[in-house]
Parts: structure tokens; sequence; C-alpha cells
């Protein structure tokens, strides 16, 4: 059995990654791929009770140190419990959000953390996508449309513009750090335009 292909979405509050996520499993699934759809911090049931604790609430509820903990914690149940069984079983996972998130969030948005997080990965997770694909976006147009939405999850976009700009910026190095299976993709244009972009990197990658 061929592992299947582990495909994540990354990039800043309100970038338009679970629409993107949404469209790139169904026209993977119209090509006959079988496609388990995902989301971080979450997954699994544990991780959602996880989830609840980190997104709502006041912003300084939780530290960054602590932070890294549940965000790690959330994901060993998700990797051990959805993703590894679904990659041996052949199968295509696309996760909305993945280690990167806590790299960028914990490891440089919040705090100077990143070898810390990366300590927690190499301990707890120690596996990586075959292909992340990075939805940029002016972190202003984002952050307007993620509290728009009022979701009430809205924690980490009440860190304000200035923690969004260093998000972004912490994406875009860690593009430059992981060539290899991270993408970079223009996402202030339509929806449509996006979801070409994706797919070509998908195709390509
Ligand atoms: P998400 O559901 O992707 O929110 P959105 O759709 O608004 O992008 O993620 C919830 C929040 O958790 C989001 O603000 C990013 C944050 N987050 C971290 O800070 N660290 C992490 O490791 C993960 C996975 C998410």
């Amino acid at each position: 059995m061929t592992r299947g292909r582990f495909i994540t979405f990354e990039g800043v509050d309100g970038s338009g990654k679970s629409s993107q996520v949404k469209r790139l499993a169904e026209t993977l699934r119209a090509r006959g791929t079988t496609v388990i759809e995902t989301r971080e911090p979450g997954g699994t049931l544990g991780a959602e009770q996880i989830r609840d604790l980190l997104v709502a609430g006041a912003s300084e509820r939780w530290s960054p140190e602590t932070e890294i903990l549940l965000f790690t914690a959330a994901r060993r149940d998700h990797v051990e419990k959805v993703i590894q069984p679904a990659l041996e079983a052949g199968h295509t996972v696309i996760s909305d959000r993945f280690a990167d998130s806590t790299r960028v969030y914990q490891g440089v948005g919040r705090a100077e953390l990143r070898q810390t997080v990366d300590e927690f990965h190499q301990m707890a997770i120690a596996m990586e996508p075959d292909l992340t694909l990075i939805l940029d976006m002016d972190p202003e147009k984002a952050l307007r449309r993620g509290l728009a939405r009022d979701s009430g999850e809205d924690r980490f976009e009440n860190f304000g513009l200035e923690f969004h700009r260093r998000l972004r910026t912490g994406f875009m190095a860690l593009s430059r750090e992981f060539p290899n299976r991270c993408t970079v993709i223009p996402a202030d244009d339509g929806e449509e335009e996006v979801a070409r972009r994706v797919l070509e990197a998908v195709d390509g990658a």
C-alpha cells in the first residue's frame, strides 16, 4: 500500500483557508481520490475539546508556553487517531493548519519561542506534511474578514494587527526555511483564482 499524501493549508486568520480546503478536497474526490478533510486545533473529539480552550476567551488566558503544550497535545491526538491511520491506508489528508501554525503563532507571533516549539514537536509529533500551501494576504484585510465572521473563536484575532503582521512575516520566513514542501499562494484575489493556484501547486509538486 502506498502511503497517502499529506497536504496542509496555512496562513493568517481570515486568509480563506477553510474554503480552499473544501474546494481542493472536492476536486481531488472528483478524480477518484479518497480525501480526509480535517483541521487544527481539532480533528478528533479530544482535540476539539482542547480547541474550545484555545480559541475562545480572553487573549491573555494562556501564556505562549502553555499554548505550545495545548496545541501539541491536540496535535498528538489528531496524528495518532486520524492523520497516521489515513495516510497508512493510502488516503490523501488535507488539514486546515498543522505544526507550522505553532511555529509561527507561538514561535514568532506571541513570543520568540521557536526552539521550544521545535523541541516539543520533535518529542511528540516528528512528522511533516508532503506539501504546505501558505495562503498569503494583506493581514489587515484578512483580520477584517476574520472578525466579521463573529465566530466566537476570536481569541487570536484579538491580538491585533501588529501581531498579524508578525505572523505574515513568520509564514514567509517559514516558506524559505522549508522550500521543498512550502508554496506561497497569493490569496488576495477571488476564491476561484486562488483555487486555480492551489491546484496548480498540488499537481505540480
Ligand atoms: P483556525 O480554526 O484555523 O482559525 P481561522 O479559521 O480563523 O484561521 O485556528 C484557530 C486559531 O488558532 C487561529 O487563530 C490560529 C491559532 N493557532 C495557533 O495559534 N497555533 C496553532 O498551532 C494552531 C493549529 C492554531
